[in-house]
């Protein structure tokens, strides 16, 4: 299966799903599930031949390291490590100089980091695309595979319910981010002070008049669990956040997924977790593995969105 990339794509950064029109989110879905189905058939897909990508890690990974590697493997194109250990970076050669000359050598930048301005500096000084691995305000690859998954299980994400449950993060953000693109209802159930960023959600706001998407947040989780499509939950303390670990165990108790109150959302609703996940913590092993889970589902569709966005980058 062959088929022409829109060129509209190529060269551009993906940051925030926030930085991408309807249209472009609808092309970035589909392409990825045509690259999934090739991939299933068997059929080499080798876009980015002759392509190199450097992928910076500050924080540790399982999923998007493997994913990028692999995806990038796949493609044709050639992906390489660089862990902060190596990197001058680490002993404090500045994020500019790092841009320019990754930039002489590569095709493309991956970068999971603490500040999502680093990401932004990078981008601002590199001069070929810089994909968005996770920052402590965003993780727009992994709402990508999750669309891509709620599609394939519910068919549409135009008026459907997403119920977060849990800490106002990255995950959070992005997800509001890919409601408001797409039309799908976004509820974030967390305690008070735990609240998605305000500028994060006047921007998802904003987006979503487009949309129609309905972005909201409470502090009970029955209230947003009542009647959802997707469950979705992530950890109370992500990367870097250790140290508010024991107090944040007791302010999320009741913001737990279990069987009980996954009785409160509809009886085909799906369950979601980026992962890693904390069992015991924010959901229990029965809901996990239980039948209504598509987190490892999930976790395949990193490789396959991601695909889709180096693809046409990178092209
Ligand atoms: N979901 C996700 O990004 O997982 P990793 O931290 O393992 O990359
Ligand atoms: N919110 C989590 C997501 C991990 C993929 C973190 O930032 O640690």
């Amino acid at each position: 299966m062959t088929f022409d990339l829109d060129p509209i794509f190529k060269g551009r950064d993906f940051i925030s799903i926030h930085d991408y029109t309807k249209e472009e989110i609808a092309y970035l879905l589909d392409l990825a599930s045509k690259i999934k189905a090739i991939q299933k058939s068997g059929q080499p897909y080798p876009v980015l031949e002759g392509k190199t990508m450097g992928m910076i890690f500050q924080k540790p990974s399982t999923r998007t390291r493997v994913s990028f590697e692999v995806g990038m493997y796949q493609l044709g194109g050639y992906p390489l490590f660089l862990s902060p250990n190596d990197l001058q970076i680490g002993r404090g050669e500045s994020v500019k100089d790092t841009a320019l000359t990754l930039s002489r050598f590569l095709n493309g930048i991956m970068i999971r980091t603490f500040s999502h301005d680093e990401v932004l500096e990078l981008a601002h000084y590199a001069t070929i695309p810089v994909i968005n691995g996770l920052t402590d305000l965003l993780h727009p690859c992994q709402v990508m595979g999750d669309m891509m998954t709620i599609l394939e299980h519910k068919k549409t994400l135009e008026g459907i319910k997403l119920a977060f449950v849990g800490d106002g993060n990255n995950m959070a953000h992005s997800l509001l981010f890919g409601g408001a693109k797409t039309g799908m209802n976004v509820v974030i159930a967390c305690p008070s002070g735990f609240e998605p960023d305000p500028e994060i959600m006047a921007l998802a706001k904003e987006d979503a008049q487009e949309t129609g998407a309905r972005l909201w947040v409470v502090t009970d989780p029955e209230e947003a669990l009542h009647d959802a499509d997707v469950i979705y939950t992530d950890v109370w303390s992500s990367m870097g956040q250790e140290k508010e670990s024991a107090e944040k165990e007791k302010r999320f108790a009741s913001y737990q997924i279990n069987q009980k109150n996954l009785a409160l959302a509809k009886p085909e609703a799906i369950v979601m977790h980026c992962l890693p996940a904390k069992r015991g913590r924010e959901i229990t092993d029965e809901v996990i593995d239980g039948p209504q889970s598509v987190v490892f589902d999930e976790a395949e569709n990193r490789l396959h969105a991601q695909k889709a966005i180096m693809a046409v980058v990178m092209q």
